[in-house]
């Protein structure tokens, strides 16, 4: 065992070096919740890899289908069937059970005693299972509190990993939850939710820490990829229904709910049919008179109707869930780990919100806009959200995949600072300490980020609240891994391609520029330059050197046919903001397919290549005008200052260097360095001039803070475009 902080508390860490550590779940397991099983799922596959050796089993409410599943050792939680507080059984059977069903459920605790003997570790893995909202017993607060407290007994240790909580309200449920919380050596929620309503039944849960769904801890090797039908299919939005869960969903459940909420689904399903859409319906749980019900509500809401656009396939299995999402193109579902799964397959997705989960986990991705309250169903303005969701879906996604592997980090991050690091993270330098500081940091940001996005735009532009941006956006930039990103679109940076033109406008009839554009990622950029030059200046012959570093995105720059997919590409909507002139002076349009019009394709060369080569003065020589635009970011800044001073050879002098997407601590040290002149003209338009990161900052790495004249550098500092190689002098011999 060993010794580790969370949240300013030790606790003792269960170790996974023993030969064959014994390792129990508890929960409510092979029953057919398709949320259950893929949280057991998801740990299972964390904890082999983790420790091989260990002898897994699992106490549940379906052994038999539990082992059939995962093929580990299962038993029941109890084995008993009916109790005395059971409502549903006769009264005059439930008397004389008073004296049996006391001897039987001493007998319950004598066969988990003797179950629990050389246990290691008792672990309550996810899921609501913190609830009296099904009752005491079966898999509720009663039978966990047993399982518990023996475990204690045997000297096992006692974690509930990212369990989510609420509603409890019975005296008694109350009591279980608090007493059985307080043996556990380790506790986190999956969400504030849940630990505020531990705090709300008396238990101090606001040490504990909060980490995402284990679920999100699905190795990615269980989801399939994307089978959404092609462009030219109709597309197709999964709809999850569910039945409405009474108390579990509100205090006092009216029965009302549950039909309103399927005519408003079967309202909304008919305007879906209406405008081309095909139907997935999805399910979470052994539940399919849900789907009768809803389709005699469809059937009598529409009369006649194309049942075959309303595929209902069977789903029993985590996979079967895994696989309809993937086949749908958008998503609209109510149990919560369907929506879950829609995130973890980047699914743009609206939650019908029954439990304070589901807003919880739309709000950590960002997307609250996108709940509707099952109490509240409102079929206009369920159209409108997925409206809105449709048309913002390039958005969403990249919101989404960004949501989720922040998720899936902290949720490997729970799991180093429990069980010790897998092969794939001991390869990395940090220490389980540095994880933890890790994860806290993050989680301060992520809440830090919410205060600020509510703040008022004056109040951000105030001197302290600036500091403390670029603090935190420093914070930002020591923490996270800078991924490589793909994104672009069409005209990106208006103003600077206007500077350009200006620039490009003071050359000599018929004069020959060159242009090399670097990280030109699928072509969008050297197109939009082309685009703006070549509409001014008809008479220039422009001799365009295209690079990046990946033969992907090259290949799909050459043939300069952009369709959707292009977006999904790179994660951008690539059309994005383009007026209906440039749509049509830009491309041929084939159906949704652009191709780039001959007039703009001339004069380039394509080629694979990396910005940093010592050797790309010899492959592309000198250039009038040089582009390199968003690369840098990604790069630790010592890589990207010798990226810059090599690219800053290509420069003809007199030349311009164009350098967007990029430090600008680095930017600025090799301006000053190499004696740069930064261009004032459009300075400040062209710092703005890419909406989506100034909007980023402080909260991601590639945000941009806001132009600041109060700062004695800011002339340099904020310029983007500069004329390299005159005779200004280099700040060293300046200074000299
Ligand atoms: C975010 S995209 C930017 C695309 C475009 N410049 C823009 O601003 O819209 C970054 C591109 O830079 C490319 N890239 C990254 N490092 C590079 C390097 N060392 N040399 C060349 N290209 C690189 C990536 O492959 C990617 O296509």
């Amino acid at each position: 065992m060993s010794d580790r902080r969370l949240n300013g508390e030790f606790v003792e860490q269960p170790s996974l070096r023993k030969k064959c550590p014994k390792i129990t779940f508890i929960g409510h397991f092979g029953s057919g919740n398709v949320g259950n099983e893929s949280t057991l799922l998801a740990i299972l596959a964390q904890l082999r890899a983790r420790s091989p050796e260990s002898d897994f089993r699992c106490v549940c409410t379906n052994p038999a289908a539990a082992f059939a599943r995962y093929g580990i050792k299962t038993l029941a939680i109890t084995s008993r069937v009916t109790r005395i507080w059971d409502r549903d059984a006769p009264l005059a059977r439930r008397l004389p059970m008073a004296l049996v069903g006391l001897g039987a459920e001493l007998g319950q605790w004598g066969r988990a005693f003797i179950e629990l003997e050389g246990n290691d570790i008792l672990i309550v893995p996810g899921t609501g299972l913190v609830t009296d909202a099904f009752g005491l017993s079966g898999w509720g607060p009663y039978n966990v509190f047993k399982w518990v407290l023996l475990a204690k007994l045997r000297r096992s240790k006692v974690l509930f990993i990212s369990v989510g909580a609420g509603p409890i309200d019975s005296a008694l449920g109350r009591i279980l939850v608090r007493t059985t919380l307080s043996l556990a050596d380790y506790r986190s929620y999956r969400d504030a939710a849940s630990s505020n309503c531990l705090t709300g039944i008396g238990f101090s849960a606001n040490r504990d820490p909060v980490y995402p769904d284990l679920v999100f801890g699905l190795p990615e090797a269980f989801l399939p990829g994307d089978r959404a039908p092609l462009e030219d299919k109709r597309r197709v939005v999964g709809l999850g229904l569910m039945t409405y869960p009474g108390k579990y969903s509100a205090a006092r459940p009216r029965p009302a709910t549950y039909a309103a909420y399927l005519e408003s689904l079967a309202d909304f399903a008919a305007w879906l049919l209406g405008q081309n859409y095909d139907i997935r319906l999805l399910l979470g749980d052994a539940e399919p008179i849900v789907i009768d019900d809803f389709r005699s509500v469809l059937q009598y809401r529409l009369g006649r109707y194309d049942q075959d656009r309303i595929i209902a396939e069977p789903i029993t299995s985590v996979e079967d869930v895994l696989a309809e999402i993937a086949a749908t193109d958008v998503v609209v579902a109510t149990r919560f780990h369907n929506v879950l799964t829609a995130l973890l397959l980047n699914k743009p997705v609206i939650a019908i919100t029954f439990h304070h989960k589901c807003s919880s986990l739309m709000s950590q991705m960002n997307l609250s806009d996108y709940c509707h309250d099952i109490h509240r169903m409102d079929t206009h303005l369920l159209i409108h959200q997925f409206s809105k969701l449709e048309e913002d879906r390039q958005t969403v996604k990249r919101n989404i995949a960004r949501g989720v592997d922040e998720a899936r980090a902290a949720v490997d991050n729970q799991y180093d600072v429990l069980f010790g690091r897998t092969d794939r993270a001991s390869t990395s330098a940090a220490s389980p300490s540095q994880a933890l500081r890790h994860r806290l940091v993050m989680s301060f940001l992520g809440r830090n980020e919410r205060i600020w996005r509510r703040l008022p735009p004056r109040a951000r532009d105030l001197r302290p609240v600036r500091a403390y941006g670029a603090w935190s956006h420093a914070l930002v930039c020591q923490n996270v891994n800078r991924e490589m990103y793909l994104g672009t679109h069409f005209l990106r940076n208006r103003p600077a391609l206007e500077l350009m033109r200006r620039i490009v406008g003071t050359k000599e009839q018929g004069a020959r520029v060159k242009i090399a554009v670097l990280g030109c990622s699928i072509g969008v950029e050297v197109y939009s330059i082309l685009w703006t030059l070549r509409s001014d200046r008809p008479d220039l012959e422009l001799a365009v050197q295209a690079l990046d570093i990946s033969p992907e995105v090259v290949s799909v720059a050459k043939r300069g046919i952009y369709s959707p997919e292009a977006s999904d590409m790179v994660n951008l909507p690539i059309f994005v903001g383009l007026t209906e002139a440039e749509r049509r002076g830009m491309f041929d349009w084939v159906g949704e397919e652009g191709r780039i019009k001959a007039w703009l394709r001339e004069g380039v060369t394509w080629q694979v290549g990396d910005a940093s080569d010592p050797s790309l003065i010899e492959s592309l020589g000198r250039q009038d005008l040089v582009v390199a635009n968003n690369f840098l970011c990604h790069m630790p800044p010592p890589s990207a200052q010798l990226c810059l001073c090599n690219m800053a050879q290509l420069v003809n002098p007199g030349g311009h260097l164009f350098v967007t997407g990029v430090d600008l601590d680095v930017r600025t040290q090799v301006a000053v360095k190499l004696g740069w002149e930064p261009i004032p003209e459009l300075r400040a338009e062209i710092h703005d001039g890419d909406p989506l990161v100034r909007s980023d900052w402080p909260w991601r790495w590639w945000g941009l803070e806001p132009l600041d004249q109060r700062r004695p550098d800011w002339e340099t500092r904020y310029s983007a475009v500069f004329r390299v190689g005159t005779d200004r002098q280099p700040a060293e011999q300046a200074s000299r």
